[in-house]
């Protein structure tokens, strides 16, 4: 005989033993994973290093610059400057080809006295600093679009920090 109270106790006790399977089921697994933070610790990293390591990237970037313009050779850097030396001169006022390059290391672009710049590196900064140096002698066109530096670049970052650290001593 079916009343409905029986129905009723019937699907409660189910639904009891269900809940209870779901919650042991549930402490199970927040145990295991207690019992395994380390893993999941190591899950979440491995979630958030989607992001991260684009900035590590990044500071890897500028520790890299930092670290090659720490053990730049200016002595090796006067080598490199051959290359530029068709265009360029080392004495303060001596424009040629390109504006002189005394003090360059720490100038504000576009300030050679008397030449007649392109306005195209102005446009894209503001002081000589080393890292921009860096930037702009790695691919002038690529880095000033439009400059009238017709200079293919200098690939080797070494040979950059060198002539950078070179063209340094040029100055007060
Ligand atoms: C073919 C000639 C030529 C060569 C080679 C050349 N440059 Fe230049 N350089 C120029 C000219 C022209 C400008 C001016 C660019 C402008 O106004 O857009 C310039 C501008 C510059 C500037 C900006 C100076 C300022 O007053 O803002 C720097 C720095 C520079 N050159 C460094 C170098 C270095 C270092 C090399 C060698 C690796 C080199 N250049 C090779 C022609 C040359």
């Amino acid at each position: 005989m079916f009343d409905t109270m029986t129905l009723t106790k019937t699907v409660g006790a189910l639904c009891g033993a269900l809940l209870v399977f779901l919650l042991g089921n549930w402490a199970a697994e927040t145990l295991y994973h207690v019992g395994g933070a380390h893993g999941e610790e190591v899950a979440v990293y491995v979630i958030d290093t989607g992001e991260g390591e684009e900035e590590v990237a990044e500071e890897e970037g500028a520790a890299d610059f930092e670290t090659l313009f720490a053990a730049a050779d200016a002595s090796k850097g006067e080598k490199v400057f051959g290359k530029c030396r068709a265009c360029h001169k080392l004495e303060a006022g001596a424009n040629a080809a390109g504006p002189y390059l005394y003090g360059v290391v720490g100038r504000p672009v576009d300030t050679a006295e008397g030449f007649n710049y392109s306005g195209a590196l102005e446009e894209v900064v503001d002081v000589w600093t080393p890292e921009h140096l860096y930037g702009f002698l790695e691919d002038p066109r690529g880095y000033a679009p439009g400059t009238s530096m017709g200079f293919a670049g200098l690939n080797k970052s070494e040979d950059r920090v060198n002539l950078i650290a070179y063209l340094a001593t040029f100055a007060d």
